[in-house]
């Protein structure tokens, strides 16, 4: 299984902006989404191409053109504000949600949502949350969409640590990773360190 670290200096730069304490909601959101068009390059550099023929104002000629529908899962919330940036990119793509929750004791994830979209299994599948933390949330939403039939899945985050790459390694092994940074440190309380603190409360200023 693949774990890639995405490392651009606008993506370093932004995220820097984003686990500063004073900032606010609006330039969290902004950079986030920012992010995920970023990140879209490197995630989809694989994708299948088709011929096609088109003609230009001068000549016709052969084109290419995207040969495979794509799925996006955020897993909610968090997942939603990084998926619009990855959407203005990929504007075809089709939306499927996994609502869960860590409880804060065990923090094992709770499912409180989930709706898929059809075509999942011969879609290409890009589960998406800014959070890798201890990865049950990961590990528990990928177990869903292959539940769903989902077969070709990436994951994508943001922040990560060891910790949940390793889980997801072990659980799903055909599943590549995508992350912008591999933090040092999961806490005790199940945060990343240095990280960025509670996406989904930032994201949405729940606190
Ligand atoms: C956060 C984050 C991930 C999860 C990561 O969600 O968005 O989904 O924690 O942690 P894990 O790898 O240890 O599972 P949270 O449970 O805080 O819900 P929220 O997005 O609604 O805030
Ligand atoms: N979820 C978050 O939102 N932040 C963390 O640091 C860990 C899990």
């Amino acid at each position: 299984m693949s774990f890639t670290i995405i490392k651009h200096p606008l993506i370093i730069d932004k995220l820097t902006r984003m686990r500063k304490v004073e900032t606010s909601s609006k330039d969290f959101r902004e950079n986030l989404n920012e992010i995920g068009q970023l990140m879209v390059y490197e995630i989809f550099r694989d994708m299948p191409l088709k011929e096609v023929d088109i003609e230009t104002p001068v000549t016709k000629t052969k084109g290419y053109t995207i040969d495979v529908p794509v799925v996006l899962i955020p897993i909610i919330r968090a997942g939603l504000g990084m998926t619009e940036g990855i959407q203005k990119l990929v504007p075809t793509a089709r939306i499927a949600h996994i609502g869960l929750y860590r409880n804060e004791e065990t923090l094992e994830p709770v499912e409180y949502y989930a709706k898929k979209t059809k075509n999942i299994e011969n879609s290409y599948v890009i589960v998406v949350d800014p959070m890798l933390a201890t990865g049950g949330s990961a590990s528990k939403a990928i177990e869903i969409a292959k539940g769903w039939g989902a077969k070709q899945i990436k994951f994508v985050c943001l922040v990560s640590v060891k910790e949940g790459i390793e889980k997801l390694q072990k659980d799903h092994p055909d599943v590549e990773i995508y992350t912008a940074s591999l933090d040092p440190i999961l806490n005790e309380d199940g945060y990343i360190v240095p990280g960025l603190g509670d996406a989904g409360d930032r994201i949405f200023g729940t606190k």
